[in-house]
C-alpha cells in the first residue's frame, strides 16, 4: 500500500517553480515549435542567475521601511525594452534622468529614495487584443521582443523561443553596465551637475534642476570642509539600483528561478523585483501561483476592476505572513477614477491590518488615442493622477510610498503636454516606443518636482517638517 493520498486542498497548496503549469493562464504566446521552446528553457536553466537572493532581500528591507512609512520608491523605465535600441548611450541616458529624478525626490522631498528600474528584463508585454489590424491585414499582436518582432509581417509575429536567449544576454549586459554606473563613480553626488542631458539644459525643468544641483553642491562643499568627501564616504560616491519587470513569460521566469543556498528559499533571479500585471492577476491563475512561491519583493498592478475583497484575497495569497516589503501595490486607475477606487482599497487594507507599500502608476490608466492614431498620454492627466494619489493618502492618513513611470532618457515626443507643450501634431516627430508612450527627460523631471512637493506636504502634515520649508 502506498502513502495516503494528500487532500485536494493540500495538493493545491503545494508550490514548486513549475506548479503554475497546472493552472489556467492568460496572455501566453502560441509557440509553434514546442520542442525548441523546451530546449531554450532547459538551456536558460543552466545559465548563471542575473541577480542574487541577498540583493533581493536588501531591496525588500528598503521597501519594508517605505511600507512602514519612511522613504519613497522610484520605479521606472521603458514600457518595453527593445533589442534594436540596446546601446550603451541609451542605458546611460536613462540612468542619468533616473538619478536626476531621485536627487529631486531625495533633496526636495526630504526622503530616502529606493531606486528600481523597469530595466534588464522588461521585455514581455500583455496585450488587450491577440491580433492587430493594419490596412485590412490582421496579424498576431506584438508581445515584446522576448517573444516576437514588432515589424508588421506574419513572419516577425511568430513567437520564437530563441528570443529568450537574446533577452537574457541583453539583460545581463544592461545589468553589468548599470552596476558599473551605480558603483563605479558615475552616480557620485559630486557629479550632480553633469547628469543633465543636453536637450534638457535650456528648458524650465533643466534650470530648476540646475538650481537644486547648485544647492547640493554648496552642501557638499560644506561637508568636504568638515572632512566628509565622496572618497571617504561611499554613500556619496555610489548608489543602490535595483531591477524589475513584469513576470509575464513564466517559462522564462521558471528557468531563472533558483533555490538560495543560504536560506533554502526560491528566488526569481531574472530581476530583483517582479510584478503581476493588471491583466493576469486572477487569484486562481498561473501568474499569481508562480509569484506566491518566490521570495522576491513582488508588485501587484491594481486597476479599476479590482475591488477590496479581490485585493484582500490576493494579499492573503501573495503575502500570507504580512511581511513588510514583500508586496507593493501599484495603483493605475486613471486620473478621473483614483478618488472613486483608491480610498476603498486603502480602508480595506488598513482594516485588515495588512502591510503594503502603496505606489502610483499614473501612466497605464491614462492612455488615449490621439487624432493621428498615435497612442499617447496627456501629461496633465499623469500629473493629476499623481496628485490625487497623494491627496487620497493624506486624507486617509497613509503613506504615499512610490511612483511607477514609463520614461526614457531619449528626447521623445510620445506623451502630449509638459513644459515644452508637445501637441498631438508633434507626436510623429520622435515617437520611438515599441509599446506605450513614455515620459521624456523633461516631463520626467517635471513629475519628480511635483511629487517632491507632495512628499514635503505629507511630512508637514505628519509634523516631521516645518510648514515654511515648502517650496514656493
Ligand atoms: C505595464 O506596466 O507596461 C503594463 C502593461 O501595465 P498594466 O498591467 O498595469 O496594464
Ligand atoms: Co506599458
Amino acid at each position: 500500500m502506498g502513502a495516503p493520498q494528500s487532500s485536494g486542498k493540500a495538493a493545491n497548496d503545494k508550490w514548486s517553480p513549475e506548479s503554475w503549469r497546472q493552472k489556467p493562464i492568460l496572455q501566453v504566446p502560441d509557440y509553434p515549435d514546442q520542442a525548441a521552446l523546451k530546449d531554450v528553457e532547459a538551456k536558460l536553466a543552466t545559465f548563471p542567475p542575473l541577480v542574487f537572493a541577498g540583493e533581493a532581500r536588501d531591496l525588500k528591507k528598503s521597501l519594508a521601511g517605505i511600507a512602514l512609512g519612511d522613504g519613497f520608491l522610484l520605479q521606472g523605465g521603458d514600457c518595453a525594452e527593445s533589442f534594436v535600441e540596446h546601446r550603451a548611450d541609451n542605458i546611460r541616458d536613462f540612468f542619468r534622468v533616473f538619478l536626476q529624478m531621485a536627487v529631486v525626490l531625495t533633496y526636495a522631498g526630504g526622503q530616502p529614495v529606493t531606486k528600481v528600474g523597469r530595466i534588464a528584463g522588461q521585455f514581455a508585454k500583455p496585450r488587450s487584443s491577440p491580433t492587430e489590424k493594419k490596412d485590412g491585414q490582421e496579424l498576431p499582436s506584438y508581445r515584446g521582443d522576448i517573444i516576437n518582432g514588432p515589424e508588421f509581417t506574419s513572419e516577425a509575429r511568430i513567437p520564437d523561443p530563441a528570443r529568450q536567449l537574446e533577452a537574457y544576454r541583453q539583460s545581463a549586459a544592461t545589468l553589468n553596465l548599470i552596476r558599473a554606473f551605480a558603483t563605479g563613480g558615475y552616480a557620485d553626488l559630486e557629479r550632480v551637475h553633469q547628469w543633465t542631458l543636453g536637450f534638457v539644459a535650456g528648458s524650465p525643468q533643466g534650470s530648476r534642476y540646475e538650481e537644486l544641483a547648485s544647492r547640493i553642491e554648496e552642501t557638499l562643499t560644506f561637508m568636504r570642509a568638515c572632512g566628509i568627501t565622496s572618497e571617504n564616504t561611499p554613500q556619496l560616491r555610489t548608489t543602490s539600483f535595483y531591477t524589475s519587470h513584469e513576470a509575464l513569460l513564466l517559462g522564462y521566469e521558471q528557468a531563472l528561478t533558483r533555490r538560495d543556498s543560504t536560506s533554502g528559499d526560491f528566488y526569481a533571479t531574472s530581476g530583483h523585483m517582479i510584478w503581476i500585471g493588471d491583466r493576469t492577476r486572477q487569484p486562481d491563475h498561473a501568474h499569481v501561483e508562480f509569484c506566491r512561491g518566490i521570495k522576491n519583493p513582488i508588485g501587484l498592478k491594481c486597476g479599476p476592476s479590482l475591488d477590496a475583497d479581490g485585493l484582500l484575497r490576493l494579499i492573503d495569497q501573495l503575502n500570507p505572513n504580512d511581511e513588510a516589503g514583500r508586496l507593493t501595490l501599484i495603483c493605475r486607475f486613471g486620473y478621473d477614477k483614483v478618488e472613486q477606487h483608491l480610498p476603498k482599497l486603502i480602508r480595506a487594507v488598513k482594516k485588515a491590518g495588512r502591510t503594503v507599500l502603496w505606489s502610483c502608476d499614473p501612466m497605464h490608466g491614462n492612455t488615449i488615442s490621439a487624432v493621428n492614431n498615435y497612442k499617447t498620454r496627456p501629461f496633465d492627466r499623469i500629473l493629476k493622477e499623481s496628485l490625487s494619489f497623494f491627496e487620497v493618502h493624506r486624507a486617509e492618513g497613509t503613506h504615499a510610498g512610490g511612483i511607477h513611470v514609463e520614461m526614457t532618457g531619449q528626447n521623445v515626443t510620445e506623451c502630449t503636454g509638459g513644459a515644452t507643450a508637445i501637441s498631438e501634431q508633434d507626436l510623429s516627430d520622435r515617437y520611438h516606443t515599441h509599446c506605450d508612450p513614455r515620459l521624456n527627460a523633461d516631463q520626467a523631471l517635471e513629475l519628480a518636482f511635483l511629487v517632491a512637493e507632495q512628499l514635503k506636504k505629507e511630512r508637514i502634515a505628519d509634523g516631521k517638517l516645518e510648514p515654511q520649508t515648502l517650496i514656493a
